[in-house]
């Protein structure tokens, strides 16, 4: 096994129109089986908080439950860029994201957080980033917020909501963000974004015209109880868990997926 991977070789990809790929994990065997595969990123997202706890939304995660996860992940994949979550309501004020994000750095081996944003969360990303913490602005769909939403759908359809994405895309970059993660937006818009910013965009049914793809892994393995129309099920192709993960991970590479 190589070197760990670093933050700074994967913004030194977005230049080099290299694509990277980033699965979601919560327990060091799969996170192992992801680094196995090269993988290049391993997200500890609070999606756990409906896949593996079965909550009905991610509201109910706390931080600790994402030390939890994180430190088994981080156990399993040493030499992969470990994405954590800040769950909901873990940084509705500057101190306590402050001290939250510190935990999930010191305790759970975070290397990047990633922060359910809007435009709002300028000052505090300038914070975070001035203390040495890399911040993922995650834009688009942001499930924390399903209470206000009403529901899961797509973001970004309508021209003032598309316009309103880029523009926090472009402040939040300017105000420290090391990366931005789109959910389910339109393509052409992911696009746009894409384009507009200059460090790595990471798409989840955004399109093919971003520069790193993630899933949630039960998603790829095809064992969730829903799969997502943009997600596929690579193991339906593959002989074993990593054989589907080293699939997801040439097609993404390659270009192959997803096909729009
Ligand atoms: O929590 C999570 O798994 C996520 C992905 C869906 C991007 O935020």
């Amino acid at each position: 096994m190589g070197q760990p991977i670093t933050i700074k070789q994967l913004k030194d990809k977005k230049r080099a129109g290299e694509k990277f790929t980033m699965l979601t994990a919560y327990d060091a065997t799969l996170a192992q089986q992801c680094e196995n595969a090269s993988v290049d990123m391993i997200l500890v997202g609070d999606s756990l908080g409906m896949v593996v706890q079965g909550h009905a939304t991610t509201v109910p995660v706390s931080v600790d439950d994402m030390i939890y996860h994180a430190k088994a992940v981080a156990q399993g994949a040493p030499k992969t860029v470990k994405m954590v979550d800040m769950p909901f309501m873990s940084f509705a004020y500057p101190t306590q994201a402050i001290d939250n994000a510190a935990r999930l750095m010191q305790e759970g081996f975070a290397e990047i957080i990633k922060i359910e944003s809007t435009a709002h969360q300028a000052e505090l990303i300038t914070a975070l980033s001035r203390n040495g913490v890399p911040v993922c602005a995650h834009l688009g769909l942001t499930p924390q917020t399903i209470h206000k939403l009403g529901s899961y759908g797509q973001r970004g359809k309508e021209s003032a909501e598309a316009q309103e994405i880029l523009d926090s895309a472009k402040t939040l970059e300017q105000s420290g963000a090391d990366m931005i993660l789109l959910e389910c937006v339109p393509a052409a818009l992911a696009k746009q974004v894409t384009e507009a910013v200059s460090v790595p965009v990471i798409g989840i049914g955004a399109g093919k015209d971003v520069d790193a793809q993630v899933l949630v892994i039960y998603d790829v393995l095809g064992v969730s109880s829903y799969i997502p129309r943009f997600a596929k099920n690579f193991l339906a192709e593959s002989d074993s868990v990593e054989g589907a993960i080293r699939l997801f991970v040439e097609e993404v590479k390659s270009g192959r997926f997803p096909t729009s």
